[in-house]
């Protein structure tokens, strides 16, 4: 299995993801994406939306503000509940999630169950612990010129409140049949204690999430549904190996407030096992506690007649990020050719940031230069994602784009002038052939 410092280092070096203000010393927590990475998480984002959107006649997409009005979170729970059990050391004033230090606990970890643990802290191996509070995660802001306790407002910890505060808007002008999902990606913020493993635990993380409205006499036959798709999207679309992915059913104790049935899809990252995504079944939690905040009914009326009701909800939802890091480190692979270990990003091909790379097969021939720009142009056209490179010798050039992941290399050499035919070069087994142009 890849090592997560040979994912952290490519990704550096090829420009796909970088600590966010790396030019300032960096922001714990957050991650900027160059020009590889915006392409990679792009591709991924676009075949999710593709998958669960565009291929399927019973869901539909929103794009809700990231900012709401403070109701919502008071509604979902979030002001009261959405928070970690803080611990911190009265030796270095080190602060940690007392859940991660202390083994076999959940969330609601009390004081005494921690100290019983005895864990020295982590940075100063000193046993001076205080107690446990709670700390909320959601980011406060002021909105607008006064900065009081009128104006504060969040930024969302989960996109899901901007589907549901959607769900009559849709209702109301679409009508659709039940059962129906409303799908959403964006940006969620979470004041992580302890951010880490790269993009792992983020503190500005993207979410893709889908609330799928059901009756809930059927409830289980949808999050059976449902989890079996998403198998299929992570493992078909995803390239995800079939063995790294694991279901976990979360214990009552353990489950988001908002949930009375879960299972996390669990997979197995260069540092361990980790949650991937979440599937809950998240009942009339939500649709209830809007209709009761803002007086507005949430009932659906079924179109076959029947009395009207809240429907329920599985939610199915995952982070980009996490998603990037499980897709990265199954594409990661080191070989070993003529004596030489040759890194390779086997991304499956929909995925990778570019489809092809054109280069001449010498720099200083203008005829041959002029004709592989003849053909970087025309696959550009077909294509768009395809990349040039006249940089340093073929063998480099081949090697460079291994390790960005791009399936094919297209070498434009005399013969090519003859006969129109190119070579074409295969990233996961380094075989050649020639191709007619008109072929590619
Ligand atoms: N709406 C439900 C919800 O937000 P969650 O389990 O808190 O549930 C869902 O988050 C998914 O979002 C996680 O399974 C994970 O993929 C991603 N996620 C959550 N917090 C994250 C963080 N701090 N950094 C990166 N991804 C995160």
């Amino acid at each position: 299995m890849a090592k997560m410092e040979d994912i952290v280092s490519l990704c550096k070096r090829r420009g796909f993801i970088w600590q966010g203000s790396d030019v300032y010393g960096g922001m714990a927590g957050t991650w900027d994406f160059g020009p590889l990475g915006v392409a990679l998480k792009r591709r991924v984002m676009s075949t999710w939306w593709q998958y669960w959107v565009e291929d399927r006649e019973d869901m539909y997409g929103v794009d809700a503000a990231i900012i709401m009005n403070p109701k919502t979170w008071e509604a979902s729970g979030h002001t009261a509940t959405f928070a970690d059990p803080l611990v911190e050391c009265g030796a270095c004033h080190g602060r940690f999630r007392a859940d991660k230090l202390a083994k076999g606990v959940n969330e609601s970890v009390t004081t005494e169950e921690f100290l019983a643990q005895k864990v020295k802290c982590p940075t100063c191996g000193k046993f001076e612990w205080g107690e446990i509070r709670k700390f909320n995660m959601m980011f406060r802001t002021h909105v607008g010129p006064v900065d009081d306790d009128s104006s504060i407002a969040y930024l969302r910890p989960e996109t899901a409140q901007g589907i549901f505060t959607n769900y009559k808007n849709v209702v109301d002008t679409i009508y659709p049949d039940l059962p129906f999902g409303l799908a959403q990606q964006g940006k969620a913020f979470r004041n992580e204690i302890s951010p880490r493993d790269f993009i792992l635990r983020d503190r500005e993380c993207e979410q893709m999430e889908i609330e799928y409205f059901i009756d809930p006499a059927n409830w289980k036959e949808s999050f059976e549904m449902l989890h079996e798709q998403y198998y299929k999207f992570l493992t078909e679309e995803m390239g995800l190996d079939k063995d790294r992915i694991h279901d976990l059913e979360v214990a009552p104790e353990d489950r988001a407030h908002y949930s009375k049935h879960t299972v996390d899809i669990m997979f197995d990252y260069p540092n361990g096992q980790e949650e991937l995504m979440g599937m809950a079944y998240r009942t009339d939690f939500d649709l209830m506690n809007i209709q009761k905040a803002s007086n507005k009914s949430m009932e659906y009326i079924p179109k076959g007649g029947g009395a009207r009701f809240v429907p329920h909800v599985i939610e199915p939802s995952i982070g980009v990020e996490r998603l990037l890091l499980a897709v990265l480190s199954c594409a990661y692979r080191e070989d070993e050719k003529d004596g030489k270990v040759r890194i390779v990003l086997a991304l499956p091909e929909h995925l990778a940031p570019y489809r092809f790379c054109v280069s001449p097969l010498l720099k200083n021939k203008p005829e041959l230069v002029a004709k592989a720009r003849e053909v970087y142009a025309t696959l550009r056209k077909k294509y768009s994602n395809v990349t040039w490179d006249d940089s340093g010798n073929i063998g480099k050039r081949y090697l460079k784009q291994d390790e960005i992941g791009t399936p094919r290399c297209v070498v434009i050499d005399f013969d090519t002038l003859e006969d129109d035919t190119v070579t074409v070069r295969d990233r996961d087994t380094t075989e050649q052939e020639r191709v007619k142009i008109a072929d590619l």
